[in-house]
């Protein structure tokens, strides 16, 4: 695990970017699966100014979605999707069939797991997973007690994710379920970056990254990547203590 801290939230956004942009350099048809989110939304906005001026070829890109609340359509502000499609597929003029996102109006969320499952595999695996973390350690919508062998699924979202998932919506909206890629899919991905920033994920950053691997944090998966990145601004930095101890063990 490499770990990189920024000295704020702009910093480590513009060098995010660089990160996406040197993956698509490096393989122009990669799988990019990004998060949505409060963390990501400034990266995205440079990412697009960045491809506008410097060019950035996406067009043979393929994104697959990270997660969605079950049951809030597209057309909501707070999903993922209508995120995913403000923030990066319009910028950067990305066609539909360039993307895939859960449809998490499906009647059969199961059917809609396993095509998301069989289309990883079918394009060659993720390339680049961009994932934020939520104030109970959650990465997508695995939950903590989601088990590190799964890949996309079904969760019964817990009360923190359901109440701070508020922020995202314009009024109050009841999400209870989620669909997501599985912490086995992130493990999975050729690269893996888990984005924080700010004070109040700094508790959550100790725990992922100073306390046990477990399931009930599923932030400290990242420790188990094989190339994975947790790129941090100071404030998220803040808690952590044996800060020495975990760039030894990176090395
Ligand atoms: C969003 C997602 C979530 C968020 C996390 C942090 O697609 O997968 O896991 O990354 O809840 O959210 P923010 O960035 O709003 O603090």
């Amino acid at each position: 695990m490499q770990l990189k801290i920024y000295k704020d939230h702009d910093t480590l956004s513009a060098q995010v970017v660089n990160e996406i942009i040197t993956v698509v350099k490096n393989k122009p048809d990669a799988v990019l699966c990004l998060a949505a989110g409060d963390t990501p939304r400034l990266a995205y906005t440079l990412l697009a100014k960045m491809a506008r001026d410097e060019k950035i070829d996406f067009t043979h890109c393929s994104f697959v979605g990270l997660d969605e609340w079950v049951s809030i359509p597209p057309q909501n502000e707070g999903s993922c999707h209508y995120f995913l499609q403000t923030c990066i597929f319009d910028p950067l003029q990305i066609t539909p069939s360039q993307v895939h996102l859960f449809d998490a109006l499906s009647k059969d969320l199961e059917k809609e797991c396993e095509a998301t499952n069989k289309l990883i595999v079918e394009k060659g695996g993720i390339d680049l997973m961009l994932v934020g973390v939520g104030m109970n350690g959650h990465i997508g919508f695995n939950e903590p007690g989601a088990p590190f062998n799964y890949d996309a699924h079904v969760i019964d979202l817990d009360d923190v994710t359901q109440s701070i998932g508020q922020k995202y919506f314009s009024e109050p909206t009841v999400v209870k379920k989620g669909i997501t890629l599985g912490l086995n899919q992130f493990l999975q991905s050729r690269k893996a970056i888990l984005m924080a920033n700010g004070l109040k994920k700094a508790s959550v950053i100790r725990k992922a990254l100073e306390e046990e691997i477990v399931a009930d944090m599923p932030a400290s998966i990242i420790r188990m990547h094989a190339n994975g990145w947790v790129m941090i601004d100071e404030e998220a930095a803040s808690s952590l203590k044996n800060l020495r101890v975990i760039q030894k063990n990176a090395e």
